[in-house]
């Protein structure tokens, strides 16, 4: 057991560290020399500030005249099929599944027996509402009331899909669960303080698993990138499990390829990298496609899953662009891809890869990032260095470089290039010798001491027969609840290859009857966090993904449906700010530059504990969020404003 897990264990509400508490609070309190806004700003006392990666667009907020870091009162976990958020708050429904988004083309409306063509499905919201950010308009400008908000729509729900169910499959069926997966791009404004889609608008776009896309870096162009839509290995078709996400300090978004291998139809056999990859006989293929799409047959079209678990660059002030994928950021399941400035103006992209026992990313880029021009940053994200991590037990940690030719990267190991070590990165950093993590999902930057971030979702297996126990950075075994862990970068710099790692929160009752399990949070409970953002003032925003197969009915009971809370990073304190529809899980929280509006999606409202929607009735479980007699649950994005207009949480 560690010596960071030890205090927590049999103390109700304990500290977890007070003298890391100490040194937090400290850390939020010192001035960056180099940055003399926030000297000023902090100096006068204002808590609000924001150093965000950069002056663009998003990131230029200042949150003036802000309260208290946890101004709001938390409400009570819920059951209700219903979104709850504290009083003196209100949550409005700003688009859901089907909605049309105003692409030019046409705005096909939604049929509420899900009728809707695949053609008709690419020009409306896509489904399972994920990562999500909101691009100010015009370009440059900080606009709190005019920008574009782009979402990542996770995976599809076949299950609700269809007017006839199905069991009659066929590929007009595939293309439209094809259709309903990616991003989207809709143009959104702010009118007598409600929020609407711009329709039609210019830069409303679907990008979903059969559009046109560029890939870039070490691995494009490699014998095993080539399939026959892409003989050269360069192009690929689409984009689908898009989870977590990122955004440049140059305007453009990163949409992050998560569990891409529960779309294909599996091979008789499998090597042993592809194994690492679960294209595996043994996995279970969930979506279907691959039984009247050969592309995501793996008998037949071998290379296909390669061109996915990349991480996907959207320009979304330019709706002709062509999306890219970078593969020198690697593949793996990708949750997230955080953006951070270094020091000397490089920029490192953090990515943590959702599956027990996997890793947590970094890449660093070689150049800076130009503010001046652009276009100059189109091809940034495709040199650079791969980094893994390794959290030491002494609380130490270091990055350590995914290089071919370097640390065991070599022909003899089966990486022929740098191609190779992108492409089979979870393989390259097995032989580094990094941390088998937790199921890392979703990392953030503090804006103004610049630590990271990453949530634990909870990993079952940690401590089962076979499998490794519990470490000093993962100190549950098994760890039903999950945790979250941060790190300061060696002086600070994204760019450092040494940190040092705590344990900011562990997740679950204090007073579970399992010592095993007692969690340390003080204030409102929650378990299984997944979603994480920092806004401008600093306070750490977390959204549950609890699945009711991961905990006991009884445990389950006590954190009711998903959910999103607020969290000081100094004190440590809990608060709930938002509760979801039954069976959702609510993803993907951003706010405006001005901290005034707050986007939440709420992703799977309806999903039974098997993880579909109950074919024969759909709105048995939920019905949100419209409640209609012959409706069905949608996933959808709520904008959430304070009445009086103040700034969200404070
Ligand atoms: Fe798509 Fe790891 O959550
Ligand atoms: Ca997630
Ligand atoms: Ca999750
Ligand atoms: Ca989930």
């Amino acid at each position: 057991m560690s010596k960071f897990f030890e205090p927590y264990a049999g103390t109700p509400n304990p500290s977890a560290n007070p003298e890391l508490d100490a040194i937090a609070r400290e850390r939020a309190r010192r001035v960056a020399p180099q940055d003399p806004q926030r000297r000023a700003l902090l100096a006068a006392g204002t808590a609000a500030t924001v150093a965000c990666v950069a002056a663009l667009p998003a990131c230029a907020a200042t949150h003036a005249g802000a309260g208290p870091l946890l101004g709001f009162a938390g409400i009570a976990a819920s059951g209700e099929d219903a979104v709850r958020v504290p009083r003196g708050y209100e949550a409005r429904v700003l688009v859901a599944w089907g909605d049309p988004i105003g692409d030019v083309r046409g705005s096909p409306p939604f049929r509420w027996d899900a009728s809707n063509s695949a053609a008709e499905q690419e020009l409306q919201s896509g489904t399972h509402h994920d990562g999500m950010w909101f691009f100010p308009l015009p370009i440059g400008s900080n606009s709190s009331a005019h920008g574009l908000l782009v979402i990542n729509h996770e995976y599809p729900d076949n299950t609700l899909l269809f007017a006839d169910g199905v069991d009659d499959w066929t590929l007009a069926k595939v293309r439209k669960s094809q259709a309903s997966v990616g991003c989207s791009v809709q143009e959104v404004r702010l009118v007598d303080g409600r929020w609407a889609l711009v329709r039609p608008s210019r830069y409303a776009r679907r990008i979903h698993a059969n559009t046109p896309m560029r890939i870039a870096g070490p691995a494009a162009g490699h014998p095993k990138m080539r399939t026959a839509a892409s003989p050269d290995g360069r192009a690929a078709l689409g984009t689908f499990n898009n989870c977590a996400n990122g955004w440049t300090p140059w305007g453009t978004y990163l949409s992050c390829e998560e569990n891409f291998s529960f779309h294909f139809r599996m091979p008789p056999s499998a090597s042993a990298m592809e194994e690492r990859y679960e294209i595996s006989p043994r996995v279970r293929f969930s979506f279907r496609w691959g039984e009247a799409d050969a592309r995501f047959d793996v008998a037949k079209s071998r290379n296909e899953p390669n061109h996915f678990g990349w991480v996907v660059e959207i320009d979304p002030y330019a709706p002709d662009s062509v999306p890219v994928k970078r593969t020198a950021l690697g593949r793996f399941s990708h949750e997230g891809a955080t953006v951070a400035e270094c020091a000397d103006g490089r920029v490192a992209v953090y990515s943590g890869d959702d599956r027990a026992f996997e890793y947590i990313y970094k890449f660093v880029s070689e150049r800076a990032w130009n503010k001046a021009d652009r276009a100059a940053n189109r091809d940034l994200l495709d040199h650079g260095t791969l980094y893994v991590a390794r959290f030491d037990a002494d609380g130490s940690g270091e990055w350590i470089a995914l290089v071919h030719g370097r640390n065991g990267l070599g022909a003899a190991t089966g990486f022929d290039s740098q191609g190779a070590v992108a492409r089979y990165a979870r393989a390259a950093a097995d032989r580094a010798g990094a941390t088998k993590m937790d199921r890392p999902e979703w990392i953030a930057r503090h804006p103004a001491t610049g630590d990271l971030y990453c949530t634990l979702t909870n990993n079952t297996a940690r401590g089962a027969k076979g499998r490794e126990g519990a470490t000093a950075v993962n100190p549950r075994a098994p760890n039903r609840h999950g945790h979250i862990v941060r790190w300061s970068e060696h002086e600070g710099d994204c760019a450092a290859t040494r940190f040092r790692w705590e344990i900011f929160v562990v997740a679950g009752d204090p007073m579970h009857a399992e010592p095993q399990q007692r969690g340390n949070i003080r204030g409102d409970l929650f378990a299984s966090p997944d979603g994480l953002m920092i806004d401008a003032r600093g306070l750490v925003w977390v959204q549950t993904d609890v699945s009711p197969s991961v905990l006991s009915k009884g445990d389950h009971a006590i954190y009711g449906n998903n959910q999103m809370l607020a969290v000081d990073p100094a004190t440590r304190e809990v608060r709930r700010f938002m509760t979801g529809p039954r069976g959702c899980e609510l993803t993907g929280a951003c706010m405006t530059p001005d901290g005034r509006t707050m986007f939440v999606n709420v992703q799977h409202p309806g999903e039974a504990d098997d993880g579909d929607v109950d074919p024969d009735n759909p709105r048995k479980l939920s019905n949100w969020p419209d409640f209609r007699p012959d409706g069905r649950p949608r996933s959808g994005t709520v904008a959430i404003r304070r009445n009086d207009g103040g700034v969200v949480g404070s």
